[in-house]
């Protein structure tokens, strides 16, 4: 194969780094201008050399082809964070086949459209509830999109409602170790607190061992010749942390979107039937994953770029998902937008095992809210988005409203 590569440098004057508070602020004018130099990018923008894709149809082929493969963000070559690396090495989303195929198709039946609309009447109770607790102010994040989305995660899982708030700090540590900008420091400490974690499903484990019971950890149990103690405790984490987090940047993402753009908010409240179609529309727009990443197992072409073994490649899904090429006036939210192939639960193989849950639970907490309260401000001194790399994510959301009912 010859080499074709065109390589030029983002402009040192640009106001952004994939880092900076701005651009965890605002990142979508930062893809436009990478993309403007094309969409497929090789350079440092992170602490790692690599690809960087804003390209719709150059996503699109790296994520349909398997020779693309999936590793852990943290070196495999050092011998430290010991706990952290064993976690995240028994996940299935960083294996590969066959180990991936089996691991998914475990639990993979406890996600299906099937059985995400079973906790539909769950979803809608708990959402009504947790809105009667609130008078005119709330923080979308903690007080809504959080206690919601963690409550069905950890029913389906079998972990008791009660524990779910100590998942949030372990949760943001473990979302914080897969970020490979961050320090040595802070990768030591995520180390040392996620034994706390890695504990409490060990306890949890053996108690569903003594006494199965019906959720997902008990069945999982049952399938133990297809599963080691230490996948089992993997898929947990990966379950719970995967199950509850990106469903809360949804959820709070989409209200975000709605009050900035009032017309959209009205059309939506006037057509609640709209529903289904603008949660397809929030998920493109302001995508709660905005990055996942894939090394070549061998040299391979994309357009007309070759990317060699071993080199590594970080698709920037909020940016594809914002792609004029394949978008119409794609930085435009439009809750009416026909024909929305985004990749914001990515796509092949590794296509987000719970998109029908979180899909669900997004329509149900919006439709919900948009029927319980009304005119809605943001109290924008104090909104937060966290410096999480790879997600668009809130850490809150305070707001104003009038209770309807
Ligand atoms: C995988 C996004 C909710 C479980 C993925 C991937 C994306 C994603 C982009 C692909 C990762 C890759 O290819 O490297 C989202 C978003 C969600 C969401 C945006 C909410 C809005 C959920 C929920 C669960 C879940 C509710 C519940 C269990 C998983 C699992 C994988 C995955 C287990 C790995 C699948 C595999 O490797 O085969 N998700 N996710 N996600 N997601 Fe989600």
């Amino acid at each position: 194969m010859t080499k074709h590569i065109t390589q030029k440098r983002v402009d040192a004057k640009q106001p952004f780094s994939l880092t900076s508070a701005a651009f965890f602020e605002n990142p979508y004018p930062f893809y436009d201008h990478l993309r403007s130099i094309g969409p497929l990018y090789k350079g440092s923008l992170l602490k790692n050399r690599g690809w960087y894709v804003t390209g719709y149809e150059e996503a699109l082929a790296i994520l349909k082809d398997t020779r693309f493969q999936n590793r852990i963000p943290l070196p495999q070559t050092t011998k430290k964070y010991e706990f952290l690396k064993n976690i995240q090495n028994n996940m299935m989303v960083y294996k590969n086949q066959p180990d991936h195929k089996r691991l998914r198709f475990l639990v993979s039946k406890a996600f299906t459209p099937k059985m995400a609309e079973k906790y539909r009447p769950c979803i809608v109770e708990t959402a009504n509830d947790l809105l009667n607790g609130v008078q005119n102010k709330m923080d979308v994040v903690s007080d809504f999109a959080f206690p919601l989305a963690s409550l069905v995660i950890a029913k389906i899982l079998g972990v008791p409602a009660e524990d779910r708030y100590l998942f949030r700090e372990w949760s943001i540590i473990l979302l914080q170790t897969i970020d490979f900008t961050r320090s040595r420091k802070e990768l030591h400490k995520g180390n040392d607190k996620i034994i706390k974690l890695i504990d409490y499903f060990r306890v949890l484990i053996k108690k569903r061992k003594q006494n199965p019971r019906n959720d997902l950890i008990s069945m999982l149990i049952k399938e133990e010749d297809k599963v080691s103690e230490e996948e089992l405790l993997s898929t947990c984490i990966l379950l719970l942390i995967a199950g509850h987090e990106t469903t809360v940047n949804l959820i709070s993402n989409s209200i975000f979107a709605l009050i900035n753009h009032p017309d959209q908010f009205r059309k939506l409240k006037e057509n609640p039937s709209l529903t289904e179609r603008a949660v397809e529309e929030f998920l493109r727009f302001e995508s709660p994953t905005q990055m996942i990443a894939r090394y070549a197992s061998e040299d391979i072409e994309i357009n007309k770029n070759i990317i060699e073994k071993g080199e590594q490649v970080y698709i920037l899904l909020g940016a594809v998902n914002r792609d004029p090429q394949k978008f119409i006036a794609p930085n435009r939210l439009d809750i009416t937008r026909k024909s929305n192939y985004h990749l914001a639960f990515g796509h092949g193989v590794h296509f987000c095992l719970g998109a029908s849950l979180a899909r669900m639970e997004a329509q149900m907490a919006i439709h919900t809210l948009m029927h319980r309260i009304t005119d809605l401000q943001l109290d924008a001194a104090e909104l937060q988005w966290r410096n999480l790399m790879g997600f668009r994510s809130l850490e809150k959301l305070p707001i104003t409203f009038q209770n309807m009912e």
